[in-house]
Protein backbone atom coordinates (compact mmCIF):
# COMPACT_ATOMS: atom_id res chain seq x y z
CA UNK A 1 0.00 0.00 0.00
CA UNK A 2 1.29 3.33 -0.82
CA UNK A 3 0.03 7.13 -0.22
CA UNK A 4 0.84 10.50 -0.29
CA UNK A 5 0.28 11.28 3.15
CA UNK A 6 -0.39 8.46 5.87
CA UNK A 7 -2.44 9.99 9.08
CA UNK A 8 -2.16 7.14 12.37
CA UNK A 9 -4.92 7.97 14.89
CA UNK A 10 -8.78 9.04 14.27
CA UNK A 11 -9.50 11.43 17.12
CA UNK A 12 -9.53 15.27 15.92
CA UNK A 13 -5.37 15.73 15.25
CA UNK A 14 -5.73 12.67 12.92
CA UNK A 15 -9.46 13.18 11.19
CA UNK A 16 -8.50 17.20 10.56
CA UNK A 17 -5.04 16.33 9.03
CA UNK A 18 -6.58 14.34 6.86
CA UNK A 19 -9.24 16.70 5.67
CA UNK A 20 -6.87 19.92 5.93
CA UNK A 21 -4.89 18.07 3.64
CA UNK A 22 -7.92 18.37 0.87
CA UNK A 23 -7.19 16.77 -2.41
CA UNK A 24 -2.99 17.53 -2.35
CA UNK A 25 -2.97 13.70 -2.46
CA UNK A 26 -4.14 10.59 -1.77
CA UNK A 27 -4.42 9.82 1.87
CA UNK A 28 -4.79 6.54 3.87
CA UNK A 29 -6.13 7.29 7.48
CA UNK A 30 -5.20 4.05 9.89
CA UNK A 31 -6.37 4.06 13.80
CA UNK A 32 -5.79 0.51 16.01
CA UNK A 33 -9.46 0.31 16.63
CA UNK A 34 -12.85 1.85 15.62
CA UNK A 35 -12.64 5.54 14.21
CA UNK A 36 -14.56 7.02 17.05
CA UNK A 37 -12.74 4.93 20.23
CA UNK A 38 -10.03 7.74 21.04
CA UNK A 39 -9.89 10.25 23.69
CA UNK A 40 -12.06 13.19 21.01
CA UNK A 41 -15.02 11.22 21.48
CA UNK A 42 -15.07 11.69 24.90
CA UNK A 43 -13.96 15.07 25.27
CA UNK A 44 -16.50 17.11 27.29
CA UNK A 45 -15.08 20.24 28.34
CA UNK A 46 -14.81 21.75 25.02
CA UNK A 47 -12.47 24.01 22.57
CA UNK A 48 -10.83 27.32 23.99
CA UNK A 49 -11.20 29.85 21.24
CA UNK A 50 -11.65 33.85 21.69
CA UNK A 51 -14.89 34.59 20.14
CA UNK A 52 -16.54 36.71 21.88
CA UNK A 53 -15.94 40.78 22.30
CA UNK A 54 -15.05 40.96 25.71
CA UNK A 55 -12.30 38.82 25.31
CA UNK A 56 -8.78 39.08 24.01
CA UNK A 57 -6.19 36.86 22.12
CA UNK A 58 -3.59 38.55 24.68
CA UNK A 59 -5.85 37.32 27.44
CA UNK A 60 -5.91 33.64 26.40
CA UNK A 61 -2.18 34.04 25.68
CA UNK A 62 -1.72 35.18 29.04
CA UNK A 63 -3.78 32.37 30.66
CA UNK A 64 -1.79 30.02 28.53
CA UNK A 65 1.48 31.31 29.77
CA UNK A 66 0.55 31.60 33.14
CA UNK A 67 -0.65 27.96 33.52
CA UNK A 68 2.37 26.50 31.64
CA UNK A 69 4.54 27.62 34.68
CA UNK A 70 7.48 29.31 32.67
CA UNK A 71 7.51 27.15 29.86
CA UNK A 72 5.10 27.55 26.52
CA UNK A 73 7.04 28.74 23.44
CA UNK A 74 5.00 32.27 23.72
CA UNK A 75 5.08 32.67 19.68
CA UNK A 76 3.79 29.09 19.54
CA UNK A 77 1.29 30.26 22.01
CA UNK A 78 0.54 33.52 20.33
CA UNK A 79 0.37 31.96 16.53
CA UNK A 80 -2.33 29.11 18.27
CA UNK A 81 -4.95 31.44 20.17
CA UNK A 82 -4.62 34.00 16.54
CA UNK A 83 -5.30 30.94 14.49
CA UNK A 84 -7.46 29.44 16.88
CA UNK A 85 -10.88 30.85 16.18
CA UNK A 86 -10.53 30.37 12.37
CA UNK A 87 -10.56 27.19 12.78
CA UNK A 88 -13.36 26.92 15.00
CA UNK A 89 -15.16 28.49 12.63
CA UNK A 90 -14.31 25.91 10.09
CA UNK A 91 -15.21 22.98 12.67
CA UNK A 92 -18.93 24.88 12.64
CA UNK A 93 -18.97 25.16 9.18
CA UNK A 94 -18.29 21.38 8.86
CA UNK A 95 -21.50 20.83 11.10
CA UNK A 96 -20.06 20.61 14.28
CA UNK A 97 -22.96 22.51 16.16
CA UNK A 98 -21.71 24.26 19.48
CA UNK A 99 -24.63 25.19 21.75
CA UNK A 100 -25.46 28.69 21.55
CA UNK A 101 -27.35 30.76 23.61
CA UNK A 102 -31.08 31.94 23.22
CA UNK A 103 -29.59 35.11 21.17
CA UNK A 104 -27.54 33.28 18.42
CA UNK A 105 -24.34 33.33 20.20
CA UNK A 106 -21.96 31.15 21.56
CA UNK A 107 -22.80 29.40 25.00
CA UNK A 108 -19.53 30.15 26.35
CA UNK A 109 -18.12 28.08 29.55
CA UNK A 110 -15.41 28.52 31.84
CA UNK A 111 -12.95 26.35 33.78
CA UNK A 112 -9.81 26.37 35.59
CA UNK A 113 -7.34 29.46 34.75
CA UNK A 114 -9.42 31.27 32.40
CA UNK A 115 -10.14 34.80 32.83
CA UNK A 116 -12.84 34.66 30.41
CA UNK A 117 -15.57 32.63 29.68
CA UNK A 118 -14.15 30.97 26.35
CA UNK A 119 -14.86 27.67 26.38
CA UNK A 120 -17.04 26.48 23.10
CA UNK A 121 -18.86 23.14 23.73
CA UNK A 122 -21.27 20.97 22.33
CA UNK A 123 -23.44 20.31 25.78
CA UNK A 124 -21.17 18.07 27.30
CA UNK A 125 -20.41 16.04 24.71
CA UNK A 126 -17.57 18.19 22.71
CA UNK A 127 -15.68 15.63 20.98
CA UNK A 128 -18.39 13.47 20.22
CA UNK A 129 -19.66 16.28 17.78
CA UNK A 130 -16.66 17.17 16.49
CA UNK A 131 -15.66 13.20 15.80
CA UNK A 132 -19.20 13.14 13.77
CA UNK A 133 -19.19 15.72 12.00
CA UNK A 134 -15.44 15.49 10.83
CA UNK A 135 -15.95 11.79 9.75
CA UNK A 136 -19.31 12.55 8.22
CA UNK A 137 -17.06 14.94 6.16
CA UNK A 138 -14.18 13.03 5.55
CA UNK A 139 -16.38 9.60 4.43
CA UNK A 140 -17.08 12.13 1.14
CA UNK A 141 -13.93 12.69 0.25
CA UNK A 142 -12.74 9.94 -2.48
CA UNK A 143 -8.97 10.43 -1.98
CA UNK A 144 -8.70 9.01 1.66
CA UNK A 145 -8.86 5.49 2.28
CA UNK A 146 -9.52 4.58 6.21
CA UNK A 147 -8.18 1.49 7.90
CA UNK A 148 -9.75 0.87 11.15
CA UNK A 149 -8.24 -1.93 13.61
CA UNK A 150 -4.49 -1.52 12.51
CA UNK A 151 -1.72 -0.68 15.03
CA UNK A 152 1.09 1.01 13.71
CA UNK A 153 3.80 -1.52 15.12
CA UNK A 154 7.04 0.78 14.06
CA UNK A 155 7.41 3.64 11.85
CA UNK A 156 9.57 2.20 8.85
CA UNK A 157 13.21 4.55 9.12
CA UNK A 158 15.56 4.74 5.95
CA UNK A 159 19.40 5.89 6.88
CA UNK A 160 19.46 8.91 4.54
CA UNK A 161 22.40 11.08 4.05
CA UNK A 162 23.61 10.57 7.43
CA UNK A 163 20.44 11.19 8.79
CA UNK A 164 16.94 9.30 9.03
CA UNK A 165 14.01 9.61 7.00
CA UNK A 166 10.44 8.22 7.63
CA UNK A 167 8.73 6.29 4.80
CA UNK A 168 5.35 5.20 6.12
CA UNK A 169 4.68 2.39 9.20
CA UNK A 170 4.23 -1.19 9.53
CA UNK A 171 0.70 -1.68 10.31
CA UNK A 172 -0.51 -4.98 12.48
CA UNK A 173 -3.77 -6.00 11.64
CA UNK A 174 -6.29 -6.66 14.73
CA UNK A 175 -8.20 -9.23 12.95
CA UNK A 176 -5.57 -11.42 11.08
CA UNK A 177 -2.21 -10.15 12.71
CA UNK A 178 -0.63 -9.96 9.99
CA UNK A 179 1.99 -6.93 8.95
CA UNK A 180 1.83 -4.66 6.48
CA UNK A 181 4.14 -2.28 5.65
CA UNK A 182 2.51 1.14 4.28
CA UNK A 183 4.82 3.24 2.49
CA UNK A 184 4.24 7.51 2.46
CA UNK A 185 6.61 10.13 2.11
CA UNK A 186 4.84 11.72 4.54
CA UNK A 187 3.56 10.28 7.79
CA UNK A 188 1.84 12.32 10.83
CA UNK A 189 1.37 10.76 13.90
CA UNK A 190 -2.02 12.28 15.49
CA UNK A 191 -2.02 9.01 17.90
CA UNK A 192 -3.10 10.62 20.81
CA UNK A 193 -2.17 10.22 24.47
CA UNK A 194 -0.57 7.83 26.99
CA UNK A 195 -2.85 7.39 30.16
CA UNK A 196 -3.22 3.61 30.02
CA UNK A 197 0.53 4.12 31.48
CA UNK A 198 -1.13 5.17 35.20
CA UNK A 199 -3.81 2.52 36.89
CA UNK A 200 -6.02 5.14 37.38
CA UNK A 201 -7.04 7.03 34.03
CA UNK A 202 -9.97 8.94 32.31
CA UNK A 203 -8.50 7.99 28.61
CA UNK A 204 -9.58 5.33 26.98
CA UNK A 205 -8.33 1.71 26.32
CA UNK A 206 -6.56 2.59 22.82
CA UNK A 207 -4.33 5.98 25.01
CA UNK A 208 -0.89 3.71 25.31
CA UNK A 209 1.20 6.16 24.01
CA UNK A 210 1.71 4.13 20.92
CA UNK A 211 2.89 7.11 18.64
CA UNK A 212 5.68 8.80 21.41
CA UNK A 213 7.16 5.11 22.10
CA UNK A 214 7.07 4.37 17.87
CA UNK A 215 8.58 7.89 17.39
CA UNK A 216 11.77 7.12 20.28
CA UNK A 217 11.93 3.71 18.71
CA UNK A 218 12.77 5.77 15.03
CA UNK A 219 15.06 8.32 16.36
CA UNK A 220 12.67 11.29 17.14
CA UNK A 221 13.63 13.81 20.01
CA UNK A 222 10.74 13.64 23.12
CA UNK A 223 10.27 16.70 25.14
CA UNK A 224 8.53 17.40 28.32
CA UNK A 225 7.21 13.83 29.93
CA UNK A 226 7.13 14.91 33.26
CA UNK A 227 4.69 16.97 32.33
CA UNK A 228 1.96 14.41 32.93
CA UNK A 229 -1.63 16.19 34.10
CA UNK A 230 -3.91 14.31 35.97
CA UNK A 231 -7.64 15.62 35.76
CA UNK A 232 -8.93 16.58 39.69
CA UNK A 233 -12.29 15.58 39.34
CA UNK A 234 -13.30 11.90 37.82
CA UNK A 235 -15.60 10.20 39.70
CA UNK A 236 -14.15 7.46 42.53
CA UNK A 237 -16.41 4.04 43.03
CA UNK A 238 -16.38 3.54 46.15
CA UNK A 239 -17.19 -0.70 46.71
CA UNK A 240 -16.16 -1.07 43.08
CA UNK A 241 -15.07 -4.58 42.70
CA UNK A 242 -12.54 -3.77 39.45
CA UNK A 243 -11.04 -1.15 38.07
CA UNK A 244 -13.17 0.86 36.07
CA UNK A 245 -11.76 0.54 32.67
CA UNK A 246 -11.26 4.29 32.18
CA UNK A 247 -12.70 6.51 35.19
CA UNK A 248 -15.37 8.72 34.26
CA UNK A 249 -14.97 12.42 34.26
CA UNK A 250 -16.92 15.24 35.45
CA UNK A 251 -16.24 18.21 33.53
CA UNK A 252 -14.15 20.93 34.70
CA UNK A 253 -16.91 22.72 33.34
CA UNK A 254 -19.28 21.92 36.61
CA UNK A 255 -16.79 23.80 38.52
CA UNK A 256 -16.98 26.37 36.11
CA UNK A 257 -20.78 26.59 36.99
CA UNK A 258 -20.15 26.73 40.61
CA UNK A 259 -19.42 23.25 41.73
CA UNK A 260 -17.20 23.40 44.74
CA UNK A 261 -15.07 20.71 46.25
CA UNK A 262 -15.28 19.14 49.47
CA UNK A 263 -13.64 17.54 51.72
CA UNK A 264 -14.45 14.58 54.24
CA UNK A 265 -15.24 17.41 56.79
CA UNK A 266 -17.25 19.11 54.68
CA UNK A 267 -15.17 22.15 54.47
CA UNK A 268 -14.95 23.35 51.19
CA UNK A 269 -11.19 23.64 51.07
CA UNK A 270 -9.52 24.89 47.81
CA UNK A 271 -10.18 28.28 49.16
CA UNK A 272 -7.32 27.50 51.39
CA UNK A 273 -4.98 26.64 48.62
CA UNK A 274 -5.56 29.55 45.99
CA UNK A 275 -7.26 32.68 45.22
CA UNK A 276 -9.41 31.03 42.41
CA UNK A 277 -10.41 28.42 44.61
CA UNK A 278 -12.04 25.45 42.42
CA UNK A 279 -10.79 27.15 39.32
CA UNK A 280 -7.46 27.53 40.29
CA UNK A 281 -5.12 26.23 37.30
CA UNK A 282 -5.09 21.94 37.37
CA UNK A 283 -1.88 21.23 38.63
CA UNK A 284 -2.81 23.07 41.54
CA UNK A 285 -6.38 21.70 42.36
CA UNK A 286 -5.18 17.85 41.76
CA UNK A 287 -2.42 18.71 44.39
CA UNK A 288 -4.77 20.06 46.71
CA UNK A 289 -6.92 17.31 46.60
CA UNK A 290 -4.35 14.72 47.00
CA UNK A 291 -3.28 16.62 50.22
CA UNK A 292 -6.53 16.38 51.26
CA UNK A 293 -6.94 12.93 50.64
CA UNK A 294 -3.74 12.07 52.43
CA UNK A 295 -4.20 14.27 55.61
CA UNK A 296 -7.57 12.65 55.53
CA UNK A 297 -6.68 9.08 55.14
CA UNK A 298 -9.25 8.52 52.40
CA UNK A 299 -9.33 7.94 48.71
CA UNK A 300 -11.62 10.40 47.36
CA UNK A 301 -12.72 14.30 47.72
CA UNK A 302 -16.42 15.32 46.96
CA UNK A 303 -17.75 17.55 44.05
CA UNK A 304 -20.79 19.43 45.44
CA UNK A 305 -22.93 20.57 42.04
CA UNK A 306 -26.28 20.56 43.85
CA UNK A 307 -26.17 24.29 44.15
CA UNK A 308 -26.16 24.10 40.01
CA UNK A 309 -29.78 23.24 40.86
CA UNK A 310 -31.48 20.07 38.13
CA UNK A 311 -32.88 21.99 35.56
CA UNK A 312 -29.10 22.78 34.41
CA UNK A 313 -27.06 20.22 34.94
CA UNK A 314 -30.45 18.07 33.29
CA UNK A 315 -29.69 20.91 30.09
CA UNK A 316 -25.98 21.84 30.66
CA UNK A 317 -24.66 18.38 31.66
CA UNK A 318 -27.29 15.79 30.12
CA UNK A 319 -24.28 13.10 29.78
CA UNK A 320 -22.78 13.88 32.57
CA UNK A 321 -26.00 13.59 34.76
CA UNK A 322 -27.17 10.50 33.38
CA UNK A 323 -23.96 8.46 33.89
CA UNK A 324 -24.01 9.61 37.54
CA UNK A 325 -27.75 8.43 37.75
CA UNK A 326 -26.25 5.35 36.08
CA UNK A 327 -23.72 4.84 38.93
CA UNK A 328 -26.44 5.88 41.62
CA UNK A 329 -25.26 9.54 42.36
CA UNK A 330 -27.69 12.24 41.72
CA UNK A 331 -25.23 15.13 41.64
CA UNK A 332 -28.71 17.48 41.79
CA UNK A 333 -29.16 16.11 45.14
CA UNK A 334 -26.12 14.70 46.48
CA UNK A 335 -22.13 15.60 46.21
CA UNK A 336 -20.23 13.27 44.30
CA UNK A 337 -17.36 11.24 45.13
CA UNK A 338 -14.10 12.35 43.22
CA UNK A 339 -10.40 11.18 42.92
CA UNK A 340 -7.58 12.85 40.57
CA UNK A 341 -6.94 10.65 37.52
CA UNK A 342 -4.43 10.43 34.50
CA UNK A 343 -5.36 12.63 32.00
CA UNK A 344 -3.22 14.28 29.54
CA UNK A 345 0.29 13.86 28.37
CA UNK A 346 1.90 17.56 27.94
CA UNK A 347 4.84 15.92 26.08
CA UNK A 348 5.77 14.30 23.48
CA UNK A 349 7.35 14.17 20.27
CA UNK A 350 9.03 17.40 19.53
CA UNK A 351 7.75 18.79 16.95
CA UNK A 352 8.74 22.69 15.55
CA UNK A 353 6.14 25.25 14.75
CA UNK A 354 4.27 23.57 11.76
CA UNK A 355 4.54 20.08 13.20
CA UNK A 356 7.84 18.68 11.67
CA UNK A 357 9.52 16.44 13.69
CA UNK A 358 13.56 16.25 13.43
CA UNK A 359 12.85 13.07 10.94
CA UNK A 360 12.38 14.07 7.79
CA UNK A 361 8.72 12.63 6.47
CA UNK A 362 7.16 12.55 9.96
CA UNK A 363 4.47 14.94 11.59
CA UNK A 364 2.58 14.72 15.04
CA UNK A 365 -0.19 16.42 15.78
CA UNK A 366 -2.33 16.48 18.74
CA UNK A 367 -1.59 15.13 22.22
CA UNK A 368 1.27 13.04 20.97
CA UNK A 369 2.87 15.87 19.98
CA UNK A 370 5.36 18.85 22.34
CA UNK A 371 4.64 21.82 20.14
CA UNK A 372 5.50 24.40 23.59
CA UNK A 373 2.16 25.55 23.49
CA UNK A 374 1.62 23.84 26.91
CA UNK A 375 4.74 24.18 29.07
CA UNK A 376 4.14 22.67 32.16
CA UNK A 377 0.90 22.69 32.83
CA UNK A 378 -1.64 22.58 29.75
CA UNK A 379 -4.66 25.17 30.30
CA UNK A 380 -7.77 23.21 30.40
CA UNK A 381 -9.61 23.13 26.40
CA UNK A 382 -6.38 24.13 24.98
CA UNK A 383 -5.91 20.97 23.80
CA UNK A 384 -8.80 20.24 20.86
CA UNK A 385 -7.44 23.92 19.83
CA UNK A 386 -3.75 22.69 19.59
CA UNK A 387 -4.99 19.81 17.21
CA UNK A 388 -6.78 21.79 15.28
CA UNK A 389 -4.27 24.75 14.69
CA UNK A 390 -1.89 21.93 14.21
CA UNK A 391 -3.77 19.65 11.69
CA UNK A 392 -3.72 22.61 9.06
CA UNK A 393 -0.48 23.61 9.50
CA UNK A 394 1.00 19.94 9.46
CA UNK A 395 -0.70 19.06 6.90
CA UNK A 396 0.21 22.38 4.79
CA UNK A 397 4.08 21.46 5.91
CA UNK A 398 3.58 18.16 4.36
CA UNK A 399 1.92 19.06 0.71
CA UNK A 400 4.88 21.45 1.15
CA UNK A 401 7.58 19.22 1.71
CA UNK A 402 6.36 16.16 -0.22
CA UNK A 403 7.83 17.24 -3.33
CA UNK A 404 11.02 17.56 -2.53
CA UNK A 405 10.60 13.89 -0.08
CA UNK A 406 11.75 10.81 -3.12
CA UNK A 407 9.10 8.21 -3.75
CA UNK A 408 9.67 5.84 -0.64
CA UNK A 409 12.11 2.60 -1.98
CA UNK A 410 10.22 -0.93 -1.53
CA UNK A 411 10.39 -1.99 2.29
CA UNK A 412 11.56 -5.56 3.26
CA UNK A 413 8.72 -7.43 5.32
CA UNK A 414 8.41 -6.82 8.68
CA UNK A 415 11.37 -8.52 10.76
CA UNK A 416 11.18 -7.51 14.44
CA UNK A 417 10.02 -10.21 16.41
CA UNK A 418 9.83 -14.23 16.27
CA UNK A 419 7.03 -16.58 15.43
CA UNK A 420 6.48 -17.65 19.04
CA UNK A 421 2.87 -18.17 20.63
CA UNK A 422 2.04 -15.65 23.75
CA UNK A 423 1.60 -16.55 27.33
CA UNK A 424 -1.02 -13.98 27.73
CA UNK A 425 -0.66 -14.09 31.64
CA UNK A 426 2.87 -13.00 30.76
CA UNK A 427 1.84 -9.70 29.20
CA UNK A 428 -1.00 -8.84 31.56
CA UNK A 429 1.09 -9.23 34.57
CA UNK A 430 3.77 -7.02 32.74
CA UNK A 431 0.92 -4.01 31.89
CA UNK A 432 -0.30 -4.57 35.74
CA UNK A 433 3.36 -3.68 37.11
CA UNK A 434 4.17 -0.84 34.85
CA UNK A 435 0.66 1.22 35.60
CA UNK A 436 1.22 0.05 39.21
CA UNK A 437 4.71 1.32 39.13
CA UNK A 438 3.55 4.62 37.65
CA UNK A 439 0.69 5.02 39.97
CA UNK A 440 2.74 4.67 43.20
CA UNK A 441 5.99 6.28 42.19
CA UNK A 442 5.61 8.58 39.68
CA UNK A 443 2.03 10.51 40.29
CA UNK A 444 0.97 13.34 41.52
CA UNK A 445 3.53 13.89 43.98
CA UNK A 446 7.21 12.53 43.38
CA UNK A 447 10.58 12.09 45.31
CA UNK A 448 13.92 11.42 43.79
CA UNK A 449 14.05 7.87 46.05
CA UNK A 450 10.59 6.92 44.22
CA UNK A 451 11.57 8.14 40.90
CA UNK A 452 15.00 5.80 40.84
CA UNK A 453 12.42 3.33 41.96
CA UNK A 454 10.25 3.39 39.67
CA UNK A 455 13.46 3.73 37.00
CA UNK A 456 15.17 0.22 38.32
CA UNK A 457 11.56 -1.97 37.94
CA UNK A 458 10.69 -0.47 34.68
CA UNK A 459 14.32 -1.09 32.89
CA UNK A 460 13.81 -4.53 34.49
CA UNK A 461 10.36 -4.80 32.75
CA UNK A 462 11.70 -3.37 29.36
CA UNK A 463 14.08 -6.03 29.29
CA UNK A 464 11.69 -8.37 29.74
CA UNK A 465 9.10 -7.12 27.02
CA UNK A 466 12.38 -6.68 24.87
CA UNK A 467 12.99 -10.68 24.86
CA UNK A 468 9.37 -11.23 24.90
CA UNK A 469 8.71 -9.10 21.97
CA UNK A 470 12.05 -10.86 20.50
CA UNK A 471 10.28 -14.25 20.32
CA UNK A 472 6.97 -13.77 19.69
CA UNK A 473 3.90 -12.85 17.11
CA UNK A 474 3.18 -9.22 18.56
CA UNK A 475 -0.59 -9.12 18.98
CA UNK A 476 -1.72 -6.06 20.21
CA UNK A 477 -1.07 -6.67 23.97
CA UNK A 478 2.37 -6.89 23.43
CA UNK A 479 2.78 -3.84 21.11
CA UNK A 480 1.10 -1.42 23.34
CA UNK A 481 2.67 -3.46 26.47
CA UNK A 482 6.27 -2.43 25.01
CA UNK A 483 4.74 1.17 24.17
CA UNK A 484 3.56 1.70 27.72
CA UNK A 485 6.65 0.46 28.98
CA UNK A 486 8.89 2.92 26.83
CA UNK A 487 6.66 5.96 27.51
CA UNK A 488 6.68 5.46 31.44
CA UNK A 489 10.52 5.16 31.20
CA UNK A 490 10.30 8.25 29.27
CA UNK A 491 8.50 10.34 31.85
CA UNK A 492 10.76 8.48 34.94
CA UNK A 493 13.94 9.62 32.49
CA UNK A 494 12.59 13.12 32.30
CA UNK A 495 11.41 13.77 35.96
CA UNK A 496 14.84 12.83 37.15
CA UNK A 497 16.31 15.38 34.22
CA UNK A 498 14.17 17.82 36.50
CA UNK A 499 15.79 18.89 39.54
CA UNK A 500 13.01 21.04 40.70
CA UNK A 501 9.69 21.45 41.44
CA UNK A 502 7.42 22.96 37.94
CA UNK A 503 3.84 22.48 36.78
CA UNK A 504 2.72 19.21 36.96
CA UNK A 505 6.22 17.84 38.17
CA UNK A 506 6.16 18.30 41.81
CA UNK A 507 9.05 16.73 43.85
CA UNK A 508 8.59 16.62 47.40
CA UNK A 509 12.99 16.84 47.25
CA UNK A 510 13.06 19.63 45.19
CA UNK A 511 9.92 21.93 46.20
CA UNK A 512 11.19 24.88 45.16
CA UNK A 513 11.19 25.97 41.14
CA UNK A 514 14.37 26.61 40.09
CA UNK A 515 15.35 29.80 37.31
CA UNK A 516 18.00 27.95 36.26
CA UNK A 517 16.15 24.68 35.29
CA UNK A 518 13.42 26.84 33.15
CA UNK A 519 13.75 25.24 29.96
CA UNK A 520 12.53 22.17 28.18
CA UNK A 521 13.38 18.42 28.83
CA UNK A 522 14.29 17.10 25.59
CA UNK A 523 15.81 13.41 25.47
CA UNK A 524 17.27 11.70 22.09
CA UNK A 525 17.73 7.86 21.78
CA UNK A 526 20.81 7.77 21.59
CA UNK A 527 21.76 4.35 20.85
CA UNK A 528 21.16 3.10 17.00
CA UNK A 529 17.97 3.19 16.45
CA UNK A 530 16.57 0.70 14.07
CA UNK A 531 16.53 1.10 10.90
CA UNK A 532 14.18 -1.37 8.88
CA UNK A 533 15.70 -0.96 5.29
CA UNK A 534 18.63 1.05 2.75
C1 LIG B 1 -12.94 18.61 31.24
O1 LIG B 1 -14.01 18.67 30.64
O2 LIG B 1 -12.83 18.84 32.44
C2 LIG B 1 -11.71 18.23 30.49
C3 LIG B 1 -11.28 19.33 29.65
C4 LIG B 1 -9.82 19.23 29.33
O3 LIG B 1 -9.13 18.30 29.76
O4 LIG B 1 -9.31 20.16 28.68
Amino acid sequence: MEFDLLVIGSGLAGLYTALQFGDRGRVGLVTKRGLTDGATALAQGGIAAVTSPDDDVRLHAQDTIRAGAGLCHEDIVAAVVREGPRRVAELAQLGVEFTKEQNGDYDLSIEGGHSRRRILHAADLTGKAIEEALIDTLNRRPNVDIFEHHLALDLIVTAENGGRRCQGAYLLSEATGEILPVRAPATVLATGGAGKVYLITSNPDVCTGDGIATAWRAGAAVANMEFFQFHPTCLFRPGAKTLPERSFLLSESLRGEGAVLLNREGERFMLRYHPEAELAPRDVVARAIDQEMKQAGTDHVFLDATGLGKEKLETRFPYIFGECLGYGIDLASEPAPVAPSAHYCCGGVLTDEHGRTGIPGLYAVGEVACTGLHGANRLASNSLLEAAVFAKRAADAAAEDIPGLPAPAKPPPWNGAGGCDLEPVVVAHDWYLVRRTMRDFVGIVRSDPRLEMAGERLATIHRNVDKTFAAARPNYDLAELRNIVTVAQLIVRSGQARPESRGLHFNVDHAETDGGCAHDTILTYDNEAPIRYN
